[in-house]
């Protein structure tokens, strides 16, 4: 199996450029990399993490007859690798992203699967969705669209929740602050320099850690869950993705890809380990099942 690694930018790359949310520097970054952004997802890794987000989103989708009376939004879908799996389902979607380029890929792809019919592409930011409240039954806003919000990430889980009907599901798939932070030790053996780089993140919460070195804000999963509450949102299910990776030092993840034996060995365990909500803080990813209540608590 072929896998190409995205080109990692530097800092240096954008010395002029801020360390908050633009919504244009994500996009001018989106668009150069969408012609190679699904090639670059693939391995025992990625493998994982789709099986952990598919078994969040299945059970959840809306139970409607026909399915096409349900739509759902997929809040920064990108190349719409979930929007083709859920409008295959007979669902209709509303992809909605960014990046012009990585809608033209996967308008593409969803043309060669014929599910154009179903699904309207949309260009947008998740921090200003144009859509009426309470239009969708079903909302994915998964792989960082939240953490690539940096410090408007409460503006879209709002949006989120504003345009989510009652009793809808949300699900949302952000960076993991512990993962991050914990992941400083692997780079290098200077405890000093391991030390000054978990106090600068404790400080500065935003990070640079993307392969595209754009600003993120990655959460820890007791804030996610306090901001989701705040938006008026009950959490169902909080999950790691993946969790078995963490054991594992980043120069032997591609050995799994080589061998098909210990691959399933691999996604065997993940399966088992989904089980203990608790180990969610491992994974490199925390993705959230939550749900817009159909009364508000008072
Ligand atoms: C890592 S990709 C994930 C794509 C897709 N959700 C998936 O799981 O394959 C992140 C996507 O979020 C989009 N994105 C980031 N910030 C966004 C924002 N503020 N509004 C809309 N889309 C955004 C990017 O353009 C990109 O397509």
């Amino acid at each position: 199996m072929e896998v190409i690694a995205l080109k990692r930018s530097s800092k240096k790359d954008r010395p002029n450029e801020g360390e908050g949310f633009e919504p244009l520097m994500i996009q001018t970054k989106y668009d150069s990399v969408a012609k190679e952004y699904d090639r670059a997802y693939k391995g025992v890794r990625w493998d994982i993490y789709d099986m952990i987000t598919w078994s969040c989103i299945e059970p959840y989708l809306p139970k409607a007859s026909p399915k096409e009376n349900a739509l759902i939004l997929d809040a920064g879908g990108g190349t719409g690798k979930w929007t083709a799996r859920i409008a295959s389902l007979g669902y209709k979607v509303v992809l909605f992203d960014i990046s012009e380029e990585m809608l033209n890929i996967a308008r593409e792809k969803l043309s060669k699967l014929n599910l154009l019919g179903q699904v309207e592409l949309k260009k947008g930011d998740i921090t200003e969705m144009p859509f009426p409240d309470e239009c969708f039954d079903f909302i994915l806003c998964e792989g960082d669209p939240l953490s690539y919000s940096v410090e408007k990430h409460e503006l879209a889980i709002s949006n989120l929740a504003r345009v989510a009907k009652k009793g809808a599901v949300i699900e949302i798939g952000v960076d993991n602050f512990f993962r991050v932070l914990f992941s400083s030790y692997r780079r290098t053996k200077d405890i000093g320099l391991v030390l000054g780089k978990i106090r600068e993140m404790l400080k500065n919460r935003i990070m640079f850690r993307d392969p595209y070195n754009l600003p993120v804000y990655p959460f820890t999963i007791h804030e996610l869950m306090k901001k989701l509450a705040k938006a008026g949102l009950e959490v169902l299910h909080v999950l790691g993705k993946p969790v078995t990776f963490c054991l594992i030092p980043r120069e032997d993840w591609g050995k799994y890809d080589e061998d098909p034996k210990l691959r399933e060995e691999l996604l065997a365990l993940e399966k088992e380990l989904m089980a203990f909500e608790e180990l969610a803080c491992l994974g490199e990813h925390i993705h959230v099942v939550a749900m817009k209540p159909h009364s508000q608590k008072k």
